[in-house]
């Protein structure tokens, strides 16, 4: 069914986040029917303009020429276009509140598509203007994007000013890698494969490792990135819901809040490193010049904005352990990094080697372990490696791998991800927004990295276009394990 009738205030209307994404998923959103004709978006912006202002701005982002469903995508916007308008003002100011309250009547579900400082602010001054009261027929919902705080006592401090005002029920914290079809199906793999859940534990699994490699260097963003390095940008968020997806216990039931139980407990399980062991179990790294394809890669620190003598890091490695029966021993390798070799965001379940191998007893310990690839993006899919008997005479044994391509037997490709989350947001279900417990753990496990790094010097640095900072094999060595290889997708 489409989402109820709502107005959709976006705070930072002509900004980046808006043209880039919130629109393109709201026209999806329209074409789709999930979006009906009582969706109303109001922009707020500082920029002097009116309607046809934000109207033609928007008018940017539109489908490329000849694209897939570019007619379609053009008709829903030009439906979507004339109820869109803009809101003159300046949101650290009390008038702009005064007017929007003059403008809403009914559901609304404010977006904070700001700088993360204004979060606080926007939040305060809804509440004080009267704008987040429910009734039993308008609801009041706030929206908030990451960064959602800059370690654990800020993100604390945030999530107790934001609840002075509003209730969690009222609170969507995005993360926009839940929007990504392949993170949902996670879950899915696991509860609805019966010989999946049964191995999935500490008897049966080696380690896990959770990867989210890009090609892009930080470019133009360097104001935002060289004050929030790799760690902070990607890890308590992005790869902690990955994590969370794997290593959850089964909900009970499929509604938000027995998901969220679950979710908050493993990350709350996620042991707090003592400096010692943070030191060892932390690698950091910068990129350095190369080349990617054909593109010239400068140094991190001769790019745009960046402090000559930054010690931001643009990759980090780390090994965690999740303290639960279920885990117990299993060790969770966690990476990210820009400028690499290729782009690639994947988790791979490593499991043990057999016992014994009693056609082939003298080759036990030489047997492949099973692998579980799941491949989030770019080319999503699933890959489960296995042994079978090498074809001929004799027992010898060789890799296989069971490989699905969604690309093979669905169309995932042209969504934002932001579709699901807006949807789920106007339908009032919280399952794939972040609530503050998970997001503290996620602060709280990465916090001794945090405080460990800010006295520490450069961090290694590796070549644009390679793998990464030795030190990060060295992690896993010590363990006797190895990375799985970062690989562009298959043509
Ligand atoms: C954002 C980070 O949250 O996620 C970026 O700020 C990063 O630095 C991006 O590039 C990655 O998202 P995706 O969807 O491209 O994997």
């Amino acid at each position: 069914p489409p989402a109820p009738p709502a107005m959709l205030v976006i705070f930072g209307a002509m900004g980046d986040l808006t043209r880039r994404l919130l629109v393109p998923a709201l026209v999806n959103m329209t074409r789709l029917g999930l979006a009906g004709d009582g969706l109303e978006v109001l922009g707020v912006g500082i920029d002097h303009g009116d309607d046809a202002t934000l109207r033609e701005a928007l008018d940017s982002f539109a489908p490329e020429p000849g694209g897939e469903g570019a007619a379609e995508k053009d008709a829903a916007w030009t439906r979507l276009r004339d109820r869109v308008a803009y809101l003159e003002g300046d949101f650290t100011q009390d008038a702009v509140y005064e007017a929007l309250k003059a403008r809403l009547t009914g559901n609304a579900a404010f977006y904070l598509a700001v700088p993360p400082r204004f979060f606080g602010d926007i939040v305060d001054k809804l509440g004080e203007h009267g704008l987040t009261t429910e009734t039993p027929t308008a609801f009041r919902r706030i929206a908030i994007e990451k960064p959602f705080g800059h370690d654990l006592a800020s993100a604390r401090a945030l999530n107790a000013r934001i609840l002075a005002q509003v209730g969690e029920a009222q609170i969507y914290r995005l993360d926009h890698f839940l929007g990504k079809e392949t993170v949902q199906n996670i879950m899915t793999a696991r509860f609805a494969n019966m010989m999946i859940e049964r191995v999935w534990n500490a008897d049966c699994i080696a380690n896990v490792q959770i990867t989210a490699a890009e090609t892009v260097d930080v470019g133009t963003r360097g104001k935002f990135y060289d004050s929030t390095g790799a760690l902070r940008d990607m890890v308590p968020n992005h790869l902690f819901q990955l994590l969370a997806m794997v290593a959850m216990e089964p909900p009970a039931s499929f509604d938000a809040e027995a998901i969220r139980n679950e979710k908050g407990k493993v990350l709350k399980a996620v042991r707090a490193w003592s400096p010692a062991k943070a030191k060892r179990n932390g690698v950091r790294g910068v990129y350095t010049a190369g080349q990617i394809g054909d593109r010239d890669i400068p140094d991190y620190t001769a790019s745009p904005d960046i402090a000559p003598d930054s010690r931001t890091e643009t990759y980090v490695a780390l090994k965690l352990m999740v303290d639960t029966w279920r885990w117990a021993g299993v060790p969770f390798y966690l990476r990210t990094g820009k400028a690499m070799k290729c782009r690639d965001t994947e988790v791979v379940i490593t499991f043990k080697p057999v016992p014994f191998a009693s056609f082939h007893p003298s080759n036990a310990e030489r047997l492949p372990p099973n692998r579980l690839v799941i491949q989030v993006q770019p080319d999503e899919g699933l890959s489960l490696d296995l042994l079978i008997k090498q074809p001929g005479l004799g027992v010898d044994t060789v890799p296989i791998a069971l490989d699905f391509r969604y690309a093979d037997r669905f169309d995932i490709g042209h969504l934002t991800g932001y579709e699901s989350l807006l949807y789920d947001m106007f339908m009032g279900d919280q399952t794939l927004f972040q609530r503050a417990d998970a997001i503290e753990a996620g602060w709280a496990a990465v916090q001794p990295f945090l405080d460990i790094w800010a006295a520490e010097g450069a961090p290694d640095p590796y070549p644009a276009g390679s793998v990464g900072p030795d030190a990060a094999d060295a992690l896993l060595e010590r363990d006797g394990h190895v990375w799985h290889m970062i690989e562009a997708a298959k043509p």
